[in-house]
């Protein structure tokens, strides 16, 4: 199998750590079925040490996804025995283990002279730890990966001594990440071509490439990773993950598709299930699809001018390099109404990838009858908004129980809330200079808490004026943000679960926060 490229797929980790993305327990459970129905190799679950939510998700995942579940683990013990612990119930797992090799992050993360006094006598030690750390995991899972982050701005030769030792000590894959997407592809794809010249070892392990798209070149660097010797792509759903994203999945996997006469490489993945895992994905992060986005965007497919569109009409092969149907993407739109039964939702959903069990269905469709009760018509896009907001979301502490709110031209708009947490109810009012504005601060007035509203975002799922409104507002409570996101056809409505959701995330950090005994604070941006 020397041109298969295996792909392991990250959304859950580094895709999670998109600005604004956020999934509970049963979002990503959902999306690791989804995952495996694509059919990726491996799935990295989470970092497990970060958080107990994160834990409990890989754990979740490990026990009921069937292909390599790999989490995440600084070079530490405890990170790695975290790691372990959380996917040791998994039929085929992995440890995946990070040092950062560049001088910029040696710098910057050993600077205390423990770690030595000199920059060589940190690099000796990150050296070092990298090995010892190789070995501890590998007396847990004999598949470990290890990464030296930030390679990309790492010198070469002592990026090599590094891959070198992880792979003496037992690394079965050495990825190769880009972490700031900084390298052009000719000097990537090099980077991999001297690593296989100066690691001796080099072939008793799997070569990963993981690229960041700062300057836009994730994929094409992957590309370049593979023409020169990878064989493991670290890539997520739509590109999402930190700062600018990652290595976008559909975008590689379409691009050694299309151009077999260019690439003798292949992957397993199954395209038609793409389109299904980039809105399913987009649905529950709250991360919307740019239109123009390569393979999966709105128009993707569309052709607009009259020359394009007769173009297409004589031969469709004019301006498309690849069909809608090869990603999935269903030209016949199936709309459902409020005479479609249990069963046509049950069917629907199971074709948008969904797999509910009785009671989650019957929670849906209530759901789904209620809105169809408003709107006429509910598209997939309704449904998939639906399934984050009725079917996966967890009760959080605060539940609203009613809002009031009074605006229009030349009146001060005022709002009232009632919200329970257990049993109690607070109820309270306040003015503000536009509605959302009076509800929000009428929230703050009941919880007698006043957080930053860091972004406030409301988009029609469909077109139409009975369109569902989505709300995605993001808060700040000290270093962090939380995110809500609420759904309904009334956008005040909307406005104010997802206020109130953020808020409920917020508590639940703070809970986390006081249950993590461990007296070392977690870096989660790596
Ligand atoms: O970008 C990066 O370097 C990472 C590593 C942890 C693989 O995400
Ligand atoms: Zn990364």
């Amino acid at each position: 199998m020397e041109n298969q490229v295996l792909i392991f797929d990250t959304t859950l980790r580094d895709g999670e750590q998109s600005p604004g993305a956020s999934l509970n327990v049963f979002e990503k459970l959902e999306i690791a079925r989804q995952l495996e129905k694509l059919n990726v190799d491996i799935i990295e679950a989470g970092f497990p040490v970060s958080s107990p939510t994160q834990f409990e998700a890989v754990k979740r995942i490990a026990g009921e996804v069937g292909v390599i579940i790999a989490a995440l683990s600084r070079a530490k013990e405890i990170d790695i025995k975290s790691a372990y612990d959380a996917i040791k119930n998994a039929s085929k797992k992995r440890i995946h283990t990070f040092s950062s090799t560049s001088d910029y992050h040696i710098i910057g993360k050993f600077g205390h002279e423990r770690y030595g006094n000199s920059l060589a006598e940190k690099r000796k030690t990150v050296l070092q730890m990298s090995y010892d750390m190789v070995k501890y995991a590998k007396t847990f899972v004999d598949d470990v990966e290890f990464s030296a982050e930030d390679a990309g701005r790492t010198d070469i030769v002592y990026l090599a001594e590094v891959i070198e030792a992880a792979i003496e000590a037992g690394a079965t894959t050495v990825n190769i990440p880009d972490t700031t997407g900084y390298t052009m592809p000719s000097e990537f794809g090099n980077k991999i071509v001297e690593l296989k010249k100066r690691v001796k070892n080099i072939n008793n392990a799997i070569i990963s490439v993981h690229c960041h798209n700062d300057l836009g070149l994730a994929v094409a660097n992957s590309l370049a990773g593979v023409e020169n010797g990878a064989r493991q792509v670290e890539c997520t759903i739509n590109g999402i993950g930190e700062r600018a994203g990652n290595a976008s999945l559909e975008e590689f996997v379409m691009a050694l598709n299309v151009r077999k006469d260019l690439y003798k490489y292949f992957t397993n993945i199954d395209t038609t299930e793409i389109f299904n895992t980039s809105r399913m994905v987009s649905a529950f992060t709250g991360v919307i699809v740019q239109p123009n986005k390569a393979i999966v965007g709105e128009n993707a497919f569309a052709h607009e001018s009259g020359i394009h569109q007769d173009g297409m009409l004589k031969n469709r092969e004019t301006y498309e390099i690849m069909t809608p149907e090869t990603v999935g993407v269903n030209k016949t739109k199936i709309v459902l109404g409020r005479h479609s039964g249990r069963h046509g939702l049950k069917s629907r959903l199971e074709e948008l990838g969904y797999n509910l069990k009785e009671e989650e269905l019957q929670k849906v469709y209530d759901a789904f009858t209620k809105l169809a009760d408003k709107k006429k018509e509910v598209f997939d896009d309704d449904l998939r908004v639906l399934m984050g907001d009725e079917v996966f979301q967890e009760q959080g502490a605060y539940e609203l129980l009613t809002i009031q709110v009074n605006a229009g031209t030349n009146s001060i708009p005022t709002a009232t809330v009632v919200i329970k947490n257990k049993e109690v109810q607070y109820t309270d009012s306040a003015t503000g200079d536009g509605p959302v504005d009076a509800l929000f601060n009428a929230i703050d007035r009941a919880l007698n808490f006043q957080p930053a509203v860091e972004s406030y975002q409301v988009r029609s799922v469909t077109s139409g004026r009975e369109a569902l409104g989505e709300v995605l507002v993001r808060i700040r409570y000290k270093d962090n943000s939380f995110t809500g996101r609420g759904v309904s056809t009334d956008i005040i409505e909307a406005s104010a679960k997802a206020y109130l959701q953020a808020i409920n995330h917020q508590e639940l950090f703070i809970i986390e926060q006081n249950s993590i005994t461990q007296n070392e604070t977690v870096t989660q941006a790596v």
